[in-house]
Formats: structure tokens, sequence, C-alpha cells
């Protein structure tokens, strides 16, 4: 079977007026099932451009991009929100959490975009809100949760929908060392368990440890590649 991600040439400019960056140049990975990969670099460096267009969200410039050989590139406008269905759950930076809605809603309605619904999605939902430490919060609205307690949901509801592909934007930014370091471990064993292939793009020196392999980002490009020892 295809790899879940594989790049060629991948670049992409940010067209502002007259000005244009260039936030990525000529990126070339393949990213494999059952891997956690970190993806490090200083801010500006193209972590979060990456990461949206591995995720379906941001399209290059030039350059290709195919998941689970689908090539995607190419794809209209239109065809992108299937792809992003059927393999990509994304945990953004800022959470991006309906505040009307309680926690368990939100990993809800993150289940309902995927088309699971009714029970299932009710046990999905339970069960991953008990697995990050949150079952006795459940009901509560985002503003009643801490900032660490927040992003535990938006990891919830991306795991919840059980998508082969985990995209993940500074997910332990907000949190302590030990939370953070529970985060990325249930990373971990999600990947190695049910061979999903998770993407992280982080600051966080401290969990460096935690990655089967390390991209180093500088200006746009990955400058160097580590294979970790976890
Ligand atoms: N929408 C945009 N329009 C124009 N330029 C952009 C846009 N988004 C990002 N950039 C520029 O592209 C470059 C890469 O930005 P990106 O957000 O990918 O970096 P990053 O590595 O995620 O940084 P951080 O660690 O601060 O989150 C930066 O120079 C940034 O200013
Ligand atoms: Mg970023």
């Amino acid at each position: 079977m295809a790899d879940p991600i594989v790049t060629r040439e991948l670049a992409k400019i940010y067209r502002e007026g007259k000005i244009e960056v260039t936030a990525l140049e000529s990126i070339d990975v393949v990213l494999q099932e059952g891997e956690v990969v970190g993806l490090f670099g200083p801010s500006g460096s193209g972590k979060t451009t990456l990461l949206s267009i591995l995720g379906c969200i941001l399209r290059p410039t030039s350059g290709s991009i195919s998941i689970y050989g689908n090539e995607v590139a190419n794809l209209g406008e239109d065809q992108l929100p299937g792809i992003r269905k059927r393999f990509i759950s994304f945990i953004f930076q800022g959470f991006n959490l309906f505040p009307a809605l309680t926690a368990y809603e939100n990993v809800m309605l993150g289940l309902k975009m995927k088309g699971i619904a009714g029970q299932d999605a009710d046990r999905r939902a339970q069960a991953m809100m008990t697995e990050v430490g949150l079952a006795d919060r459940m009901h509560f609205l985002p503003r009643d949760l801490s900032g660490g307690q927040r992003q535990r949901v938006a990891v919830a509801r991306a795991l919840a929908a059980d998508s082969p592909i985990i995209l993940a934007d500074e997910p332990t930014g907000n949190l302590d060392y030990d939370n953070g370091r529970k985060v990325m471990e249930l990373l971990k064993e999600m990947a190695t368990a049910q061979r999903r292939c998770v993407v992280v793009a982080t600051h966080d020196n401290r969990i460096e440890d935690l990655f089967d392999r390390v991209l180093y980002m500088e200006d746009g490009s990955i400058r160097q590649e580590k294979r970790g020892s976890a």
C-alpha cells in the first residue's frame, strides 16, 4: 500500500500585494505508517505552512503531495474536504474549539464531521475524553477549562475519529511538562498500536526524545534529519 504522505519538491510562496514570502522551498518527505515525526525549527521556518499543506488545508505553489497514493496538489478545491475527511485529523495551535459547545459536544461535532454519529460517536467521545483525563470535565464549556484542558479536548477530538494521519501544531505548547509528555505518549501509543502516521510541529525540546524521527526546518527547508532512539 502507498505511504500515508509523500511530497516532491513542495514549495509555498505567499503573496501579499507586491511582497512575496517563500515559506517552503523544495520539501521532499516520505511519512510512513506507525511513525511519530517531529517537525522542529525556529519561528517562521515554515512548520505550520508545511503541516497545513500536508493536511490539505493549504495548497502548495508548486510540487506534488500524495496522500495514500492520491495526488492532491492538482485536485480541485471541492475535492480536498473529501480527502481530509477520509484520512486526516488536525490538532490546531489555537485549539479551534466551539465556545458554545461543551468539551464532549466539541468531540461529538468532530466525529460528526467525519460521518460518525449516534451511539458509536458517543462511545468514542466518552472513551477518548477519559483517555485524556477529562472524564469529569466532559460537560464543561471551553471557557471553564484551563488552557491545558482545552488542548486535551482538541487532542481527544482529533483522536476519536480514527483517522490514519494525525497532524498536530504545537500540541504541547500550553501544557506543563507532565501533561505535555502525556499527550505525546498518547499520540505515540496510537501511532504504534494502530499504525497511524503522526506529525507534530513543535518548539518543545523537552519532548524531542519521544519522536521516532525529527526533521529540523530552517528558512523553509528541511536542513537536517535525525532518527530517534524512541
Ligand atoms: N498567510 C500568510 N501570508 C503571508 N506570509 C505568511 C502567511 N503565513 C505565514 N507566512 C510567512 O511564512 C513564513 C513561515 O510561516 P509559518 O507560520 O509556517 O512558520 P512556523 O515555523 O510555523 O512559525 P511559528 O513557530 O512561529 O509558528 C513566515 O515568514 C511567515 O511570516
Ligand atoms: Mg507555526
